[in-house]
């Protein structure tokens, strides 16, 4: 059942203290992805909030680089496409992009200019919300493309860096709140 999936998929979180800074405690999904059960607990889970939530999804999007681990397995099992929104000087052609600030640093995210089309349905995923600034971007993004942005979807999130608030009026899904 559900509670057994998000069990399994606690269990495959590891705690780092101090990396990369500091005063951050760094929480790795290495563990997941090494893991089968695990990593399709997460790919299930996703899914049923999606089937559960949204009656129509046109793209999934997926942040630079945590977010590719997640994103393609779940977009396939949705039957449909995956977005790259990648670290700035990645992507060939006409691109859009944007800078933000995040837990540890500062960046800029871009994406290709004919990735998403106006009035599309997306979903943005990642494998953990901070301080929100790296969603925060990617939803700006979708604005300039004129997309529109169904929700935000991440394995962990940090509650205390309130990254919920910063991404109002979208709402985040986790599996994981720490
Ligand atoms: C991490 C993480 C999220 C982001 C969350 O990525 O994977 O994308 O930080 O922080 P925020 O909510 O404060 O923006 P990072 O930028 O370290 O890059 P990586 O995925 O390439 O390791
Ligand atoms: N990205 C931003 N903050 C993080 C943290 N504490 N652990 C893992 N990834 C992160």
């Amino acid at each position: 059942g559900r509670e057994a999936k998000l069990q399994l998929v606690q269990r495959h979180v590891r705690a780092f203290p101090d990396f990369p800074k500091k005063g951050i405690v760094f929480r790795d999904i290495c563990p997941i992805l090494k893991d089968a059960a695990a990593l399709k607990a997460v790919i299930d889970l996703f899914e049923e909030h999606v089937r559960n939530n949204h009656q129509h999804v046109d793209l999934i999007v997926g942040l630079d680089a945590r977010g590719f681990l997640f994103g393609p397995l779940l977009a396939q099992r949705l039957g449909i496409g995956f977005v790259l929104v990648r670290k700035k000087g990645k992507l060939p052609g006409a691109t859009v992009s944007v800078s933000y600030d995040l837990e540890y640093g500062k960046a800029e995210a871009e994406i290709q200019e004919d990735a998403v089309a106006p009035g599309q349905k997306v979903l943005l995923i990642d494998d953990l919300l901070a301080t929100g600034g790296t969603l925060y971007a990617a939803s700006e993004l979708m604005r300039k493309q004129q997309a529109e942005v169904l929700g935000c979807m991440v394995v962990i999130e940090l509650k205390e860096l309130n990254g919920t608030d910063k991404l109002k009026p979208h709402r985040v899904f986790s599996l994981i709140q720490y």
